[in-house]
């Protein structure tokens, strides 16, 4: 995916200053950031603005208050040195020193806006999306921005693979995930199938060559928990492939497809949400 963005835990400084929505904003395209509001936040904010205009328009602010034991959320748009009128929702599931993970579907009419799964606002446009080319926040950390990709993905890996390969997938799994699979596919086979099995709690781990599957190997717990965001390593060594998530080393798998070269695709899939696959090349 050209144009993942994946910020890990950004200065105050930087998100209030506005990060480059890269590949800006288009009909059809969801925007996730997943955060936490800190919890001595007086006011806080989610902007969708137009950098380069000196008074910065403001297609969508988003603004949680916490004041007066009833949260709630403000909209609103800056434009001809203005706001315009709020819209407001009188609950609000964003607060203080709380995880949350805001979506923002664009489309032709509106911003359809979610919170941890749960719909919040529909926000007809008051000016044009497509001029808006950077994000900003106030009064929260940042873990993750970035957009949804398809739930079924396949990246081509332009150069094979090679001893320090790494690729990194940030997802979130459903809630009523059964299953997720990622393959390191070549022309012929698959060099390593890795499948979570939630029913079983089992992680199958496998390779395709000659049009069949070889011995599976199924030691270990599931890394993944439902519901909730994940980013995941695999990373190419000599001998074997580590997979870790969140940091915590999970599986290794000895190579049993040995022509790293001509691993050429990763796929993705199952019941998960989707928002980046990286390579990062030794
Ligand atoms: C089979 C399954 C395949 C693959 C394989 C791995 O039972 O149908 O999709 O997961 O196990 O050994």
């Amino acid at each position: 995916m050209a144009d993942s963005q994946i910020f890990h835990k950004p200065t105050q400084s930087v998100i209030t200053q506005g990060i480059p929505i890269t590949g800006g904003l288009k009909e059809g395209k969801t925007i996730v950031i997943i955060g936490r509001i800190l919890s001595n936040a007086h006011k806080s904010y989610i902007s969708l603005k137009d950098g380069t205009h000196p008074s910065a328009k403001t297609a969508l602010c988003i603004s949680p208050h916490f004041e007066d034991d009833h949260p709630h959320i403000l909209y609103k748009t800056f434009q001809n040195g203005s706001w315009d009128s709020d819209q407001p929702t009188s609950k609000s599931p964003l607060l203080q020193d709380q995880l949350f993970t805001i979506k923002i579907l664009v489309t032709a009419q509106a911003y359809e806006i979610s919170a941890n799964g749960e719909e919040l606002m529909v926000y007809n446009h008051r000016m044009p999306f497509d001029q808006m080319n950077i994000i900003s926040m106030e009064g929260m950390e940042l873990d993750f921005f970035g957009h949804l990709v398809v739930a079924s993905y396949k990246k081509e890996l332009i150069n094979g693979l090679k001893p320090g390969t790494v690729i990194v997938i940030h997802g979130t799994v459903n809630s009523d995930c059964k299953r997720i699979e990622i393959n390191l596919r070549h022309r012929y086979g698959i060099a390593f199938h890795y499948l979570c099995r939630f029913e079983e709690n089992a992680v199958v781990r496998n390779t395709w060559t000659d049009g069949q599957w070889g011995r599976e190997e199924r030691s270990g717990d599931i890394p993944f928990a439902n519901g909730e965001f994940f980013e995941m390593k695999f990373t190419c060594k000599a001998e074997q492939y580590d997979v870790s998530v969140n940091g915590q080393q999970a599986h290794t798998y000895k190579h049993r497809f040995t022509n790293l070269d001509d691993i050429d695709v990763v796929e993705v899939c199952g019941g998960l949400q989707l928002f980046s696959v990286e390579v990062k090349d030794p």
